[in-house]
């Protein structure tokens, strides 16, 4: 008999664009995107998201009443997607919920990483067993509790014929080996940032919150003295595994790296910043790359980041050896795979699944990642 069950994935990522949602089939180990719906934080909370992740000293009434505020709108989110949709509630086996990271903090003794967004509130206002906290298991155990999404690479976009590296591209960006033998396990690590760094600048110049199609950045130069700044970042030398994020690469960092310099033009700075993500990717890219053949070689792009046109070209230019493509041309959007990694998640932490996340995040021992609240 065929063995079907149905998820939710729901995210938000370090970019804070948009509350990411989809429905998934899974027929015999087999995933179909079934419905996809991404809605947006109302604006007072979004700031108040951006501001505590550059200053994280907040109050615990404030912390408290984030939480819940992101979870109502992550249990909106999640009916909406279901209404629109024609889907019944009693149909979802459960929601997998990665909440909204407000601080990830890999560093031992003190490790944790926090992502908001009440699972009981999603819980109540969905009547759907909801999944959260997945990092937070992976940290417990000796892990960073990042990166997650290269099991769902794997699982997803395994080729015996190509050796494949994922790249996403969103606030941060992440890359996944994944080599023609069929018993590895992925290899994958944050390289640093992705569109963070050029959200922050563009939206303080041109009050837009992205520079579309890499447009802006097109009409500048690079810097070579403030990309070799950049890159003097200790960050890229250390091997994985390795997490980043916001409470790096953000605002002051940018401009502690811009206090060496004299004024630079707006424009060249953001090329610059476009520069400093092609080069960080393809560098890690370079110095991890499993030594299989150099024929057959695919670069699969996901993340917002694949949208910025200038982005993409770069990276073909400076990684001839690969074909450089988005996720789209296998079926899978490239703005779907965080929420699909969630929603295929959820599935394990309900079949108790312990998933070894040993080579990703360092942990010490496989464990069941997600706590369960019941519907
Ligand atoms: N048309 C576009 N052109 C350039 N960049 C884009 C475009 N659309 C989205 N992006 C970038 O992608 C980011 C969102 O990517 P996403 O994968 O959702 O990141 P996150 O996982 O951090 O939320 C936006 O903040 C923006 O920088
Ligand atoms: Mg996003």
């Amino acid at each position: 008999m065929d063995d079907i069950a149905y998820y939710i994935g729901i995210i938000s990522g370090t970019s804070m664009d948009g509350i990411d949602c989809v429905a998934i089939k899974l027929q015999n180990q087999k995933l179909e995107l079934l419905a996809s719906h991404s809605s947006k934080y109302p604006e007072d909370l979004r700031q108040q998201l951006f501001s505590i992740c550059t200053n994280p000293s907040i109050s615990l009434l404030q912390f408290g009443r984030l939480n819940v505020a992101v979870g109502k709108v992550f249990g909106k989110t999640i009916n909406t997607l279901l209404s629109a949709n024609h889907l019944n509630p009693k149909m979802i086996a459960a929601i997998g919920s990665h909440g909204q990271t407000i601080f990830h903090s890999p560093g031992y003794p003190d490790a944790f990483s926090l992502q908001i967004g009440d699972p009981n509130t999603i819980a109540s206002l969905t009547g759907i067993t909801t999944i959260a906290d997945f990092r937070q298991r992976d940290v417990s155990v000796g892990g960073q509790g990042a990166p997650l999404a290269p099991l769902f690479h794997q699982y997803f976009f395994y080729n015996k014929d190509l050796t494949r590296c994922i790249l996403n591209i969103g606030g941060m960006s992440n890359i996944t080996w994944i080599t023609r033998n069929p018993d590895s396990t992925p290899v994958g690590f944050d390289t640093g940032p992705g569109n963070a760094l050029m959200d922050l600048w563009v939206s303080r110049w041109k009050d837009k919150p992205f520079d579309a199609g890499g447009e802006w950045a097109s009409s500048g130069n690079v810097h070579a003295a403030l990309l070799d700044r950049f890159l003097e970042e200790a960050y890229f030398q250390k091997s994985a595994p390795k997490s980043t994020g916001r409470e790096l690469f953000n605002q002051n960092w940018l401009d502690q790296c811009l206090a060496d310099f004299d004024s630079i033009a707006p424009t060249d700075v953001q090329r610059t910043l476009l520069e400093l993500t092609a080069r960080s990717v393809t560098e890690a890219i370079a110095q991890t790359s499993p030594t299989e053949s150099d024929s057959g070689k695919e670069l699969l792009v996901c993340g917002g980041g694949v949208y910025n046109n200038l982005l993409m070209s770069r990276l073909q230019q400076l990684l001839p050896a690969f074909e450089v493509k988005s996720t789209a041309a296998y079926g899978m959007p490239p703005d779907w795979i965080e929420a699909s990694t969630f929603a295929w998640l959820a599935s394990k932490t309900i079949n108790k699944e312990k998933i070894d996340t040993g080579i990703l995040t360092g942990a010490c021992q496989p464990v069941v990642l997600g706590g369960v609240y019941y519907s």
